[in-house]
Order: C-alpha cells, then structure tokens, then sequence
C-alpha cells in the first residue's frame, strides 16, 4: 500500500507559500500574460543590483540559479574540460556538466561533511576549467568560512573560474559567513550563485542570479535566452524584494525551527552535525535505513541517499514535529520497520 506524503521535505523548499503583497503582483502580471516580457530581463537585473548593491553589470539573471549555472558552463567550459565539484552534492552538477560535453571530477567530502578544499585545488589541472563550491553545502549544511574561502580563492588557478553556489546562504548565521560579493573586486574568475527558489520561496518561478566581473557577466549573458524570464517570475520578485522584511522574518522562523529540531533529535539519542542551511543531515552513525522507513511510514517524504545520509529539509512547525515523533522510535532504539509492516 502506498503511504501518501504528508510533508514534502525533500526538495529544500520553503514551508510558506507567497505573501499576499506578492500574489497580487503575480494576477496582476497574469492578467496581462498576452505580452511578451522583456527581451532581456533588464529591469529585473537592475532591481537585483540596487538590491544587492552592486553595479548592473556585474549581475545576470537566468532560469533558476540552476539556469545560470548552465550559462556558466556554456560560457567557459569546452568539451573535453573538466567541472570539479564536491560529492555529494546538487544532483544538477554532474547533469549540467555532461551537457556542456565537459567531463565530471567529483572529489569526496570530507568524514564531517565538508567539503575538502585541498583535494578540489589539487584536481585543478590544466584541463580543469570549473570549480563548484556550495556555502552553505546541500546536502550536509557544512559551512566554508571566510577565512577558508578567501585561502582557496587565492591558490585557484587563473584559469579555473569557482562557482560559488550560494543558495542557502540566508539561512547562514555564523559569525565567519563569507561576504561573497565583497570578493569580486579582487576575483575576477569568480560567480557568485543566488536563488529566489529557497529563502524567498519562489521555487515553481524559476530566477536565479549570479554575480561576477563584468567580463564574466557579459559571457553569461549571451548564453540567454531571449524572453526567458517571464512576466509572472519577474513581477514577483520584484514584490519579493519590496517585501524583504517580512520574507527574511520567515527565514528566522525557519532557522529557529532547524535549531529546535536539532537540538529534540539530539536529545533523542541521533548525532545530527549543525547545518546552516534550510536542512538537516542524517548519516552515520545513526540508522539511516531505519530512519527512512520512518519517516516513510509517518508520510514525510525526505531525501535518502541510500548508504549515505538522509536530507531533511526544516519544514512548518507540525511537519517538523511530524519528523520528531517519526524518529522517536528510532532515536531511542525501536525497530521502526516492524512498525511499517504493522500499518499495511
Ligand atoms: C545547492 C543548490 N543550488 C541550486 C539549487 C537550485 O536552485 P534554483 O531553484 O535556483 O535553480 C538547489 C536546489 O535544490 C541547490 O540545492
């Protein structure tokens, strides 16, 4: 019997749907949906900038981040060039790298889930011409810090351009959190990644940006499609953005709840490493197949990499307390797959 899904925690998505300042900008740009949007989105990667407070030139707006990220790609990599990344990751990275016809070099995270910079520097050869780095990482939430990162920028090869995909980053509350953008001046081979999908729970939109040199910008600009942003996306953002307040409020709640529901999983006996991500990561030495098919059971549909870990995405206050009476029998010893098989 199939067990219907209750919460969605797989995705990384935000529990909250848009507020209602956004919606009524989104009919509103409905209602006109007989005109095309603009032929670049100009005004849009205007708005970004100011918001960001950066220059227009340094920002490109694509399809996702996941789109951006693909115009990178289709910008610097020849085939036959390699993509280093981190493993695991995004599951869109191996993907996007094969259909740039670049070959795919996934280096191991490290035992405590970060992500081994000496070993990504060390696969940069002469064919390597992309390096990938997630801050905060998906899926284990790990954190590469200032000082770390600014150390990798500087041993990178000129020729390697580092993807620093940020899409979490608003859920990041450490005190030594990159400031990206601040690094631009000086690194010109460098893209920072962002996301409305995540803290700005835009996700079925589709617009990310990144932000660059002006020379790089200009390259991944001219990998866009014409009219690829559409009007709907492009009026919600920009409510979005009116509205910021009030959406990073929500991105307290949810790290509020993420600490809550670490802290209960802790107190049930799993060992869960902090995140500063909108996830959490279940992996050895806590029975991963055993929490899988309790949290099947209860209906909360999370990421399980069978063998290595569990993603759990933070999700409202009940699906989180779905999540902790779900592996409460886990927590403290209980076999939760002779629960399964006593529902069905
Ligand atoms: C690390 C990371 N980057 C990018 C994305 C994709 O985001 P977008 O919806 O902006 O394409 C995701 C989505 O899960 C992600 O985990």
């Amino acid at each position: 019997m199939d067990i219907p899904v209750l919460h969605r925690l797989a995705l990384n998505e935000s529990p909250y749907p848009p507020l209602p300042s956004v919606r009524k900008a989104m009919r509103r740009a409905v209602a006109q949906a007989n005109r095309y949007p603009q032929f670049h989105p100009d005004l849009l990667t205007e708005r970004i900038a100011d918001w960001c407070g950066v220059a227009p030139d340094r920002v490109a707006v694509g399809s996702g981040s996941v789109g951006v990220a693909l115009q990178l790609l289709q910008a610097v990599v020849r085939r036959g060039d390699t993509v280093a990344y981190a493993w695991r990751t995004f599951d869109a990275y191996p993907l996007l790298t094969t259909m740039v016809g670049a070959q795919p070099v996934p280096v191991p995270l490290l035992p405590d889930g970060r992500q081994d910079l000496a070993a990504l520097l060390a696969v940069l050869d002469g064919r390597a011409r992309v390096v990938v780095l997630c801050n905060p990482h998906n899926p284990t939430g790990s954190l590469i810090t200032a000082d770390a990162l600014s150390a990798f920028l500087r041993q990178v090869p000129e020729h390697v351009t580092v993807l620093l995909d940020e899409a979490y980053i608003e859920f990041a509350r450490d005190t030594d959190l990159p400031d990206s953008p601040a690094l631009l001046g000086a690194q010109p081979n460098l893209l920072v990644l962002r996301t409305f999908s995540k803290a700005y729970g835009l996700a079925a939109l589709r617009v990310g940006y990144g932000l660059g040199s002006p020379d790089l910008v200009a390259r991944i600009r001219r990998q866009q499609l014409p009219f690829g942003i559409n009007a709907v996306a492009t009026a919600a953002v920009e409510a979005s953005l009116r509205a910021d307040d009030e959406l990073r409020r929500r991105v307290d709640t949810v790290v509020a709840e993420r600490e809550r529901l670490r802290c209960e999983l802790l107190g049930l006996g799993l060992h869960i490493r902090p995140s500063h991500a909108n996830s959490l990561w279940l992996t050895a030495p806590d029975p991963i197949e055993a929490c899988a098919a309790a949290l099947t059971a209860d209906g909360v549909a999370a990421r399980y990499y069978p063998g290595e870990g569990i993603r759990l995405t933070v999700g409202s206050r009940a699906a989180n307390d779905a999540v902790l009476a779900a592996l409460a029998g886990v927590g403290r010893g209980a076999n939760p797959v002779r629960r399964l098989a006593a529902r069905s």
